[in-house]
């Protein structure tokens, strides 16, 4: 029976039954939304988006190591504590010391197996059969290549490393040596991009001669993350467009399935800089700004008031406790300084257009200043088009004026964190990398499409895309 759903001009307004929607008098449209089972036995498409015929059962579990036990290491090693059969963490290494010790505990993780710094890892002999990469963005490239040489294979955080040259030498050394580079290009593994690629290569649309791709960041995301936090800086970590947009670059070059040809970029920081300070802002918002009741980016509002994106402070589960500790970190860290007062110089703005081969083209744009974040895409074929919101998608056919809907609601990733490490585990423990879809091989080519965005947009010229 399939789910329904109520629509006003293509907005989905909320999930609703069926004797709610018939006492409605003012519904300007209604659409039955399908499951993907149905959508599937609709076009003839495979009904289980995640069989493969190669995931096998393991004969004993893929034994890896943490490195960077922050928010995205204890992503992936949560799938462990779920399917114990299939992953097991044996060895940590993080320089927090309330992370290690707290994902010590949580993994069962041997005294002698925790290490503060990742090179500690490596000076062992080698003790698990891979490593899980998830330290900063400036961390990636060194202790991939010591885990490859050490004979690890390896999950690796996008982006792969800040540099053309690393992304490269990574590659190459995986190459050499034989091992398994997974990189975190999650969306791949999402329910919603995962049928939008089974619908465009079934041609349900046609030909795809075109994709529109919004991502959209949120515009107090932009703050914590791109002016006040660990992203803030290109030269520290990296540029946003590889940082965040690698994500993007990949998704579409994975759904029109041509290599990228030619690559421009414009895009900018206009607001977050000194000389859009505010009159009587001050370098903290805890320092008597004058207009901190009325700043959106305040972050005594953010962190403090609303207790949003407390997670990088590592808070007490004592709210009070909590309270404390959030507006000491306002006056010490770079979360409590002025938006307008630091030290960033990521793009609050940007569009890409992308020349594939066979004339196939690609427009995308991030934006900060949005007050919802996800992705939009619109694919355009010669038969009909789709329209989607990383929650729902419309096919609509050309010929018969036919709409075809479906939604999911899900996290940010669409539910495909886990569903890269089953595939990654998978290519492990059966020592095969064609299992994984995001395979280092393939995941170069959207870090060679951003970098050279991020050319295009500092030189102003149209770049070729060389692989
Ligand atoms: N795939 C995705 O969708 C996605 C989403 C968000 C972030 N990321 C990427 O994941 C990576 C981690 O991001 P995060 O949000 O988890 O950051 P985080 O700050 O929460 O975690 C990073 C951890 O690395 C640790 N660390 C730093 N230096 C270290 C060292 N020398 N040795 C050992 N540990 C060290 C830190 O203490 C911290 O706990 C980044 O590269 C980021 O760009 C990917």
């Amino acid at each position: 029976m399939p789910f329904k759903y109520l629509f006003s001009k293509g907005k989905q307004l909320q999930s609703l039954t069926d004797a709610t929607i018939q006492s409605l008098t003012n519904v300007t449209e209604s659409i039955i939304t399908y499951t993907w089972k149905e959508i599937a036995s609709l076009f003839g498409l495979q009904d289980d988006i995640y069989k493969n015929p190669l995931h096998k059962p393991l004969k004993k579990p893929v034994k890896a190591i943490l490195i960077g036990a922050g928010n995205r290491g204890n992503t992936y090693a949560d799938y462990a504590l779920l399917h114990p059969d299939e992953l097991n963490i044996v060895g940590v290494a993080d320089g927090n010391a309330i992370r290690n010790g707290r994902f010590a505990r949580k993994h069962s993780v041997d005294a002698v197996n925790r290490f503060y710094a990742w090179e500690q890892v490596f000076e062992r002999e080698k003790f698990a059969d891979a490593v899980i990469i998830a330290t900063p963005d400036n961390i990636h490239a060194a202790p991939c290549l010591r885990a490859l040489e050490k004979g690890y294979d390896v999950l690796l955080e996008k982006p792969i490393a800040p540099t053309e040259e690393e992304c490269r030498l990574i590659l190459n050394t995986a190459k050499a040596k034989g091992r398994i580079v997974g990189v975190c290009h999650v969306l791949r593994y999402s329910p919603y991009f995962r049928q939008l690629k089974h619908i465009i290569e079934s041609k349900t649309i046609g030909d795809v001669v075109s994709i529109q791709h919004l991502e959209p960041i949120e515009a107090i995301h932009m703050a914590h993350s791109y002016v006040r936090g660990n992203w803030r800086n290109s030269k520290e970590t990296s540029p946003i467009v590889l940082a965040k947009s690698c994500h993007d670059t990949d998704i579409i070059r994975w759904l029109i399935n041509e290599p990228a040809e030619y690559i421009q970029c414009f895009g900018g920081l206009n607001l977050f800089k000194i000389e859009n300070a505010p009159e009587g802002s001050t370098e903290r918002c805890i320092d008597g700004c004058a207009v901190e009741s009325t700043c959106p980016f305040s972050a005594l509002q953010i962190y403090y008031r609303d207790r949003k994106r407390g997670y990088v402070f590592d808070l007490p589960k004592d709210s009070r406790k909590a309270g404390k500790v959030i507006l000491k970190k306002l006056a010490t860290t770079n979360y409590g300084r002025c938006v307008y007062r630091m030290d960033n110089d990521q793009p609050d703005h940007l569009t890409i257009n992308m020349q594939f081969k066979n004339n196939i083209t690609a427009a995308f744009s991030m934006e900060a200043f949005t007050s919802y974040e996800g992705r939009f895409t619109r694919v355009m074929g010669t038969r009909g088009d789709i329209v989607g919101d990383m929650e729902s998608y419309t096919i609509t056919d050309f010929k018969t004026g036919k709409e075809t809907s479906w939604s999911l609601k899900t996290d940010y990733h669409g539910g495909g964190d886990h569903r890269l490490v089953k595939d990654w585990v998978q290519a492990v423990g059966h020592r095969d990398a064609a299992i994984l879809s995001s395979l280092i091989d393939v995941s170069v080519e959207s870090h060679l499409m951003a970098f050279a965005a991020e050319r295009s947009r500092l030189s102003r010229t149209i770049e070729k895309i060389i692989v």
